[in-house]
């Protein structure tokens, strides 16, 4: 069977860790879309493991897939598995034929638009990693693909007419001078040697065809999604978003398996105990602002409860794994969830983070919206509506600190008792049930109420 991990909300819910926790019986854990921008950090007997393109499992000795619906900096992918190696691991990583490839001048071009847009409302705080320009040459069918690495000659032909018209982008609509990332020589030269060290240690895959070999085997798939559904492009906050499919129906088309295998299986939403946002966008329960990112911060500054949402963002350590930027912070939002358990189908839920809300006398959560004199349960579908609304909160009591080593090992009935009216209203209005709660950032601590596998 298959198990799908799907970021719920905006992402860095903490998939990674849940992802390793139930990777266990896992005996394959592949990524169905995104690439180096992700960022997952995997905690494993006292060490931090933050890995951007390899899938987490890579670290359990799992066999990790990087399906068709990913894009692949192959720069990245060889100095993480290098680093891997270099503390005792041997991941065995595969990368589909289908992937596409993120060039040296995709990573320039996403620089360059977030630069012209910087001043402007429709900045979107990109990773930098070049995501964006990857996928658009991909849907333009003038993307170069992991398979056209392992033959110079297609490479050097593909290259050959995309970079000119890429070099004339740069050079003559946006105005900036390019330096070796548009040579043709140079990136043909490069990119040819990694597909020779692809094609060396057996890397490169059918993804579809190896992924129903192994389930024919019986072997159990995970599928582990990266990013969140509201970054998703079709069912996020467009235009900010990531430019691919987090959601669960990604999962099919990222790898190449039907959508009844996906929804045969399990699918899990995580969920964190409260929201981050990492760069531009609505963010209607948001606490306090950032510079930079938080719409109207200029006018408004970090807001009345800045204070709350530092708080919150120093013991949640909500900083970007990829990017080190500080993230803005917002109480649980339950329009949001609403939309997210639509468009996925969640069969569980993981909750994270519990531990970081406690202390706090009370905890809030935005439980509907206003808009237009309206109440709203679910998110509007233009971004211009989304800012509009203004949520109605629900207040919960909130809970003491306590040993949450102690609470993983005990079980659910040993979370404090006003998380656990916290956690069944998340349930109820979800109407889907808890498999598992994260109590710390360590493998450990996670209270497991059911496993998916099993
Ligand atoms: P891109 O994926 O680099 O193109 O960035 C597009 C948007 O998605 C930006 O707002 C990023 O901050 C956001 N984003 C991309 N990857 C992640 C992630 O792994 N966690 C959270 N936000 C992300």
């Amino acid at each position: 069977m298959t198990v799908t991990i799907v970021g719920s909300q905006l992402g860095d819910e903490g998939k990674g860790g849940i992802v390793d926790v139930w990777g266990d019986a896992a005996d394959v854990v592949a990524r169905y879309q995104g690439g180096d921008n992700a960022g997952h950090t995997v905690v494993e007997d006292g060490t931090e493991y933050k890995l951007s393109l390899v899938p987490s499992g890579a670290v359990r000795g799992k066999v990790g897939v990087l399906g068709n619906g990913c894009v692949i900096n192959p720069e990245t992918l060889f100095e993480e598995i290098d680093a891997l190696r270099e503390r005792g691991l041997d991941p065995d990583v595969r990368v589909a034929r289908r992937a596409h490839v993120i060039l040296p001048y995709h990573r320039v071009l996403d620089g360059i638009e977030e630069e012209v847009k910087s001043d402007s409302d429709v900045k979107v705080g990109t990773t930098g990693r070049g995501i964006g320009p990857t996928y658009e040459d991909k849907m333009g069918r003038r993307g170069i693909r992991v398979g056209d690495l392992l033959d110079p000659d297609v490479l050097r032909e593909k290259l050959e007419y995309v970079v000119p018209q890429k070099r004339a982008l740069a050079e003559d609509v946006f105005g900036v001078e390019v330096g070796e990332e548009f040579d043709i020589a140079a990136l043909y030269d490069q990119y040819k040697r990694y597909g020779e060290r692809l094609e060396e240690n057996d890397m490169t895959v059918a993804a579809g065809e190896f992924l129903a070999d192994r389930m024919d085997d019986g072997e159990e798939v995970m599928f582990e999604g990266a990013q969140g559904t509201i970054i998703d492009i079709d069912h996020g906050n467009y235009p900010y978003v990531t430019s691919s499919n987090p959601t669960a129906g990604g999962a099919a088309t990222g790898t190449g398996l039907s959508p009844g295998v996906v929804g045969g299986g399990e699918i899990v939403g995580i969920v964190k105990a409260y929201l981050t946002r990492v760069g531009s966008g609505p963010l209607p329960t948001e606490l306090g602002g950032v510079e930079g990112d938080t719409p109207g911060y200029d006018e408004q500054g970090a807001g009345e409860n800045e204070e709350l949402a530092t708080y919150i963002r120093e013991e949640g350590g909500e900083y970007g794994t990829v990017t080190g930027r500080p993230r803005r912070v917002g109480w649980l939002d339950m329009p949001m969830l609403r939309h997210s358990t639509r468009a996925n189908g969640f069969t569980g839920l993981a909750v994270n983070h519990i531990d970081v809300l406690s202390g706090l006398d009370e905890v809030k959560v935005g439980h509907s919206y206003d808009l237009r004199g309206e109440e709203r349960f679910t998110i509007p579908a233009t971004t211009e509506m989304w800012s509009e609304c203004e949520p109605n909160f629900k207040s919960f009591e909130g809970w003491e600190s306590v040993d949450w080593g102690e609470v993983a090992e005990t079980g659910y009935d040993a979370i404090p008792a006003n998380a656990r009216t916290y956690l069944e209203y998340v349930s109820d209005e979800l109407d889907t049930d808890i498999y598992a709660v994260g109590v710390g950032p360590g493998r450990e601590e996670t209270v497991v109420v059911e496993d998916p596998f099993a």
